[in-house]
């Protein structure tokens, strides 16, 4: 355990923790970093120290730099509003470590949704957080300077997501190669790169983003389209209603925001990722893990497929989404 002593000694370091015993405990996750609650005489902090490899079931290889994207991103947000991220208490010396507050009594939205707590509102306020931090970034020099990630984005997302799937599909191949070209060379926001509703917690104060290792300078409506995903499948998985309601508000608010450019050709091009990714949840490297359900993923695969050919608006793609087809 002497990665675990090199945390604590550099937590003492930067006067985050007292002499006495130091508890690491892990924290539930940890796909891509190891995760702990560290009680302190200041109050509980969270550590997150990335892995070289995904515990993935696919091999995965990252590299660790992206602890520093990470910290970038919940430093940038926090900037544009504070509520938004949880703040960065210290980035330790040894494999791009960090420390940051623990928001106590927030659980992860995805465990909420899953539990059928389903709350248009609180998607609403997702999607108008996202595009806060889109439009105070849009078009600036500054941001596109701090998250030349584009190598890291490719690695984690473009590849994955979009090519994995274009390389076993022969007929969806030259559009899928045509999104990824697209999302490769849009420059024009912060994105955060993994609006996944188990990277956001409920807090009294709305919702908290975390896991920015992804983050890149790039296209915004990456990140809809990411986040519209989750709740489009959870809407098939469940076949709750209110989960195609609560992406529905989400789009709505993040629509919005939008003021850095014509809200039309981005909820296009967000429609056109949506449909790309709900295929890649399926048949891509990191399907959906409660997406076991050979009828369920039909009905994903079946209309994802449809609409990665007639591409529709993602306010479109929300409405017409079936979560059967009975
Ligand atoms: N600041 C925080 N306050 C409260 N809980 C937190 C905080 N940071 C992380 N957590 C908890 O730890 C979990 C893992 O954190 P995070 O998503 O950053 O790590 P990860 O290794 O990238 O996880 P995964 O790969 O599973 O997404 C979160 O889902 C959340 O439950
Ligand atoms: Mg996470």
């Amino acid at each position: 355990m002497t990665a675990d002593a090199d945390i604590v000694r550099e937590l003492r370091a930067a006067g985050l923790a007292g002499e006495g015993d130091v508890v690491l405990e892990p924290l539930t996750g940890g796909v891509s970093c190891d995760v702990w609650k560290v009680e302190t005489p200041s109050g509980p902090i969270v550590v997150k120290r990335p892995l070289p490899q995904l515990r993935v079931a696919a091999e995965w290889h990252a590299p660790v730099e992206r602890g520093q994207s990470e910290v970038r991103w919940l430093r940038r947000a926090r900037g544009v509003d504070a509520r938004i991220a949880p703040e960065v208490l210290a980035e330790l010396p040894t494999g791009h470590a960090f420390a940051m507050r623990f928001l106590p009594g927030s659980p992860v939205w995805k465990d909420e949704l899953m539990a059928g707590r389903v709350d248009a509102a609180f998607a609403a306020a997702v999607g108008q957080r996202i595009a806060a931090v889109h439009a105070a970034t849009a078009h600036s020099d500054d941001d596109r300077d701090d998250f030349p990630n584009d190598a890291m984005f490719r690695a984690l997302r473009v590849d994955p997501f979009l090519l994995y799937v274009a390389e076993r599909d022969a007929e969806l191949a030259p559009v899928l190669r045509r999104f990824a070209d697209d999302l490769s060379v849009r420059k024009i926001a912060l994105v955060h790169g993994d609006v996944s509703p188990k990277n956001i917690l409920v807090s009294a104060d709305g919702p908290v983003f975390l896991d920015a290792e992804c983050a890149v300078y790039g296209d915004p409506a990456f990140d809809l389209a990411f986040c519209a995903t989750h709740l489009l499948l959870k809407s098939v998985w469940s076949g709750d209603a209110r989960l195609t309601e609560a992406a529905a508000a989400l789009v709505a608010a993040y629509r919005e925001g939008v003021d850095w450019e014509d809200v039309d050709g981005l909820l296009l091009r967000a429609g056109e990722l949506t449909a790309a990714l709900l295929l890649a949840r399926v048949e891509g490297k990191s399907p959906a893990p409660y997406l076991t359900d050979p009828e369920h993923q039909r009905i994903v695969r079946d209309q994802a497929r449809a609409l990665i050919l007639a591409t529709e608006p993602l306010d479109t793609l929300v409405t017409h989404w079936k979560r059967n087809l009975a």
